[in-house]
Order: C-alpha cells, then sequence, then structure tokens
C-alpha cells in the first residue's frame, strides 16, 4: 500500500469526525501532516503544530500526496482541488456543491493529472451508493432511483409528525445537532438534496447535469396541516430526490412526496437518509443509514482514503449517450390556505379538489416549467408519486361540488 500523507483543508464536523476515525484505527500508512483552516486561536481536538491558515503549507508541499478538501466554501474548494490536482495529489471531498457545479471539470481534471478524486461521503454520507452503483451494478441498468438524501429536512419532517414540534424548533434542534448546512435554505429548500441527486445522475446515467436544470421544491413551505392530511389518509410526506430514464431520456426532480406505508421510504424517520435503486435485472435494492454526522460522514471520507490507496477506481455506468429531459408533465398536490380556483389555469388536467381544515387541496398535472413558476408565500407543493393510491384513499369533490 501506497503511504499517504495527507493535508486536510477545513476541520469542522467532517474534518473532525475522519481525524478521530484515523487515530482510533490507528493506521500507519496514513499520516496527517497540515491542516488548513479559516479560524485562527480556536480550540481544536489537535495537535497546534498541524494547524495553519496558509493553504500554501498544503499546496507547495510536494510530500503531500493526498488532499481531503471537507470545507463549505463551494469556490474556493474548486480552486483548491484544481490546483492540488495539476500537482499531482488526490483528492477526497465531501463537497456536494462543489462537485454538482463543476463535475465536467472535475472529471477532466483527474483525467488530465492521473489523480483520483472520491467522494462517497458527498452523497447521504454513510451510505456507500456510489461504491455500489461503480461496482456492483456497474452491469446493471437502473430504472429509476429516489432517495432521502438531506437529513435536516428529513429531521424536520419526522419532528413536526411524530413529536408535535413547530417547524422553526424543528429547524433549530437540526442546526444545533450539527445536520443542518451553515445557510439552512440549502436544506430546506431543496438545493442539497439536489446536489446529491446530481452526483448519483453522473454515476448512474452519466450525465454531467447542472443544478439550474433540475428544479428543487423544498420542504420550506409544507405546513403541519399538510402533514396531517397526508397522515390521515395513511401517507408520510418525505423530501425525496428522484430520477428516472425512458428511451434513454432522463428526468430528475426533488420535491416532498407523498409516501405511501408500502413505499421503502416510508418509515425512514429523523436524521436517516434512504436510497432506492430500481434495476432492470434486479428489481429493487434499498439503502438505509445515516446521512449526517460527524463521526458517519467521516467514516465516508475514510474510506475513500482508503481506497485510493489502494488503486482502485469506480467502473463507468452501463448506460451510453442518455439525454436529459428538464421540460416534463408531473402529477402534483398544491396546498393552500386560499381558495385553489385561481390555480385552475394553471395545470393542464386537474383530478380533484378537496379541504382539511384549514387547507385546500387541488390535485392535478401540470408543466415543470409552469411549476417552476409557481412560487406564493402560503402555496406548497407536494409531488404524487402514487397517484392513484392517494386519490383512491380521497373523498374526491369535484368543481361542481358533486362527490367522485
Ligand atoms: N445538511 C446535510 C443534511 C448534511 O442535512 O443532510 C449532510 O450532507
Amino acid at each position: 500500500m501506497e503511504p499517504l500523507n495527507v493535508g486536510i483543508f477545513g476541520f469542522g464536523c467532517v474534518g473532525q469526525g475522519f481525524y478521530e476515525i484515523l487515530s482510533r484505527r490507528n493506521d500507519p500508512t496514513i499520516k496527517v501532516s497540515k491542516i488548513v483552516v479559516k479560524t485562527p486561536g480556536k480550540k481544536r481536538p489537535v495537535d497546534e503544530e498541524l494547524v495553519t491558515l496558509n493553504p500554501k503549507d498544503i499546496l507547495d508541499d510536494p510530500s503531500i500526496n493526498l488532499v481531503i478538501e471537507v470545507t463549505d466554501d463551494c469556490e474556493a474548494a474548486f480552486e483548491i482541488v484544481s490546483e492540488a490536482m495539476s500537482k499531482g495529489k488526490h483528492i477526497v471531498s465531501a463537497n456536494k456543491k462543489m462537485i454538482a457545479e463543476k463535475m465536467d471539470d472535475l472529471v477532466e481534471l483527474q483525467e488530465k493529472h492521473g489523480v483520483l478524486m472520491f467522494y462517497e461521503s458527498a452523497v447521504a454520507a454513510c451510505i456507500p451508493v456510489l461504491l455500489t452503483v461503480g461496482t456492483f451494478y456497474s452491469g446493471e441498468k437502473i430504472k429509476s432511483f429516489s432517495g432521502i438524501l438531506n437529513g435536516s429536512s428529513n429531521y424536520i419532517l419526522s419532528k413536526i409528525k411524530n413529536d408535535g414540534l413547530s417547524y422553526e424548533a424543528a429547524l433549530k434542534e437540526a442546526q444545533d445537532k450539527g445536520f443542518a448546512e451553515s445557510d439552512p435554505t440549502m436544506d430546506v429548500g431543496g438545493f442539497d438534496a439536489k446536489f446529491k441527486l446530481l452526483i448519483m445522475l453522473y454515476h448512474v446515467y452519466g450525465i454531467a447535469v447542472k443544478p439550474r436544470e433540475v428544479l428543487n421544491i423544498g420542504i420550506d413551505k409544507i405546513s403541519k396541516t399538510d402533514i396531517e392530511f397526508a397522515a390521515s389518509r395513511g401517507f408520510s410526506i418525505k423530501h425525496l430526490a428522484s430520477a428516472s430514464i425512458n428511451n434513454e431520456v432522463v428526468s430528475a426532480v426533488v420535491s416532498p412526496a407523498f409516501v405511501p406505508k408500502d413505499l421503502e421510504h416510508y418509515s425512514v424517520e429523523y436524521e436517516f437518509n434512504s436510497i432506492l435503486l430500481d434495476g432492470e435485472y434486479t428489481g429493487k435494492h434499498f439503502k438505509y443509514g445515516r446521512g449526517a454526522g460527524s463521526l458517519p460522514t467521516g467514516l465516508a471520507v475514510y474510506s475513500d482514503v482508503k481506497l485510493i490507496q489502494s488503486g482502485f477506481k469506480l467502473q463507468e455506468t452501463a448506460y451510453q449517450d442518455v439525454n436529459f429531459e428538464n421540460s416534463y408533465e408531473i402529477d402534483i398536490c398544491l396546498s393552500s390556505s386560499e381558495s385553489v380556483e385561481s390555480f385552475h389555469s394553471d395545470f393542464t388536467e386537474i383530478y380533484s379538489t378537496s379541504s382539511f381544515e384549514n387547507r385546500n387541496y387541488l390535485f392535478g398535472k401540470i408543466s415543470s416549467d409552469r411549476l417552476s413558476l409557481l412560487s406564493k408565500e402560503d402555496v406548497s407543493i407536494i409531488v404524487l408519486d402514487e397517484l392513484n393510491h392517494i386519490l383512491d384513499s380521497e373523498t374526491i369533490v369535484t368543481e361542481g361540488g358533486s362527490t367522485i
């Protein structure tokens, strides 16, 4: 095994998790030489000699052959990673935003400089989904996948549903526990889950899709009544990132969804993540585990470091020449405390309307382009994954007031 001399950028939750695991593992083949941080003078659980504010202490040190990039600054991270690769250093990163935005460049840089970059910790932390897709499933055609990829959003939805917390109190808990991003809009607005979905799209379908091409709807508008409405009909609202392929065309969306009891994601609660792959040859494969937290994410970083050390490479996807479609029709439920009549003209088809407590619900088909423009303070959107199922459970009232 090639001995690794490691430089770390960032020593927050993930960096410290990795360092703790490495220390406990006592692996003589991996040495951390420098840790670059932003804030001087902070008390850190590491020998102060290792800590520096100067990126050049890592980038200009030819003896450092692997860089762990675990900051949350996308722009600076890309500069660090590009320079490190140009100097022949391998990379392990947890920076999902940077990886999602720069996938094409990062692939090119690895090829150009003959180095490896691994980022399992960036997608669902300790669920090794990229490893699964790039090894065992490399001969499989994955027809669709869906995931609960943002632990904070799932934590908030679970806390409201199971423990009666308010949205604000649940978000505060997610922040206090260290699951949330430094800007929690990334979590509750569906951006973080989208970055993870985009990374999966590259590994599952071989396409580098840009963040602006995928619609993301967060949980920030979901009301307690929406959650109770779903529960009263046997559903749970989960924040899902989903993609599927039809005739070599991929479509994807990130949104709250009605999840029925028989879908594997139904019982995934709090900060846990889950991923459901549906393969042409193998059928369903479900993965469940912690998607955030210092040691789970640190373990994913450690695992990537060991894979690079062994010279391991992920296999390419079984798909070739796949296209991405960002304009499609989708079945949704629109929820509002006002009348939903003013939204009728936005829909291409209306299935039914309904009310529950103080809210009104409109079930219908809408184009994704139109949906992306529907942003009103009091309106929440829930995707209908199992359309017939929830409509069956509904007393459907047509516009004229008669019951179907
Ligand atoms: N903010 C992220 C989450 C952290 O809540 O899932 C892990 O990527």
